[in-house]
């Protein structure tokens, strides 16, 4: 991965639109993506880790500050035993491979997800990427890993509820706040836009709580396809856009 200062958004390069503060990317499609070309669908899974480099690449040129990839959900353990097992080893080999490069573009890695019922090698790996780059300060790429919005929730509320049972927070004193440092995605604004590729309009039980006011935007391309060209069809789409947040905006009529 090399990011090329000539191309930088500060260049003009993006005038007039808006750059999302955090994007958060369902990448969806990579069996359809591999069917379509006569190949096994695990190639597809290959592709689409070339085209989340491709992404990270753009988010960091074009300033994007937080970046959530959606790349397996608490419910696809309903897949085949071999393609969840290739999955796995591709995010093994995706942390391994790409730990300089991330490095060297300054990026901070997090990965978020139930991490009970992971392989302790597995998570061993997760802690030290995450601990390595812990203190670069560039785009923030979040991977949703063993994820569930509702598996999130369930695992806020039980902190809470300790808390809660221990006597040392008053059911009262709960607020949104308390809820927001609960989730895996503490600490993080919540995601301003909400892409999803390969033409599905659902949310798929990504960041429920968190994508409450999230611009969503649907792509037709499978996710291996979404280049820069999507990338910038997805701002132009934002920019478009008209957030409210329950208020009246600005129509003008
Ligand atoms: C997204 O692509 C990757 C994961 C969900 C792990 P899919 O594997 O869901 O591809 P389609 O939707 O079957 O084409
Ligand atoms: C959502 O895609 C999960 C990820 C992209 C990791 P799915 O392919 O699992 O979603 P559904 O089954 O079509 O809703
Ligand atoms: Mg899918």
């Amino acid at each position: 991965m090399s990011v090329d200062p000539a191309i930088s958004p500060r260049s003009g390069h993006t005038s007039g639109l808006k750059i999302p503060g955090h994007l958060g990317v369902i990448m969806d499609g990579n069996g359809r993506w591999a069917t379509a070309r006569g190949k096994p669908r695990t190639e597809g899974h290959v592709a689409g880790v070339r085209a989340l480099r491709r992404l990270v690449e753009l988010c960091i040129r074009y300033g994007v500050a937080h970046l959530t990839v959606f790349s397996f959900s608490s419910e696809n353990w309903s897949r085949p035993h071999e393609e969840i097992s290739f999955i796995f080893a591709l995010l093994r080999r995706f942390v391994a491979t790409d730990l300089e490069s991330l490095m060297s573009n300054n990026v901070k890695v997090r990965i978020i997800g139930l991490r009970e019922g992971l392989d302790p090698s597995l998570c061993r790996l997760i802690d030290d990427v995450e601990r390595r780059t812990a203190d670069n300060t560039g785009l923030n790429l979040i991977v949703a890993f063993n994820y569930g919005g509702k598996a999130d929730i369930v695992q806020a509320t039980r902190q809470i509820a300790a808390e809660v049972a221990a006597g040392r927070l008053a059911p009262s004193a709960i607020t949104e706040d308390t809820i927001n440092r609960a989730l895996y995605t503490s600490g993080i604004p919540d995601p301003d836009v909400i892409v999803r590729t390969s033409g599905e309009q659902r949310v798929s039980n990504f960041l429920l709580w968190q994508g409450a006011y999230a611009e969503l935007i649907f792509v037709e391309e499978n996710w291996p396809d979404f280049d820069e060209n999507s990338f910038l069809r997805v701002l132009e789409a934002y920019s478009a856009r008209d957030r409210r947040f329950g208020g009246v905006g600005t129509f003008k009529r």
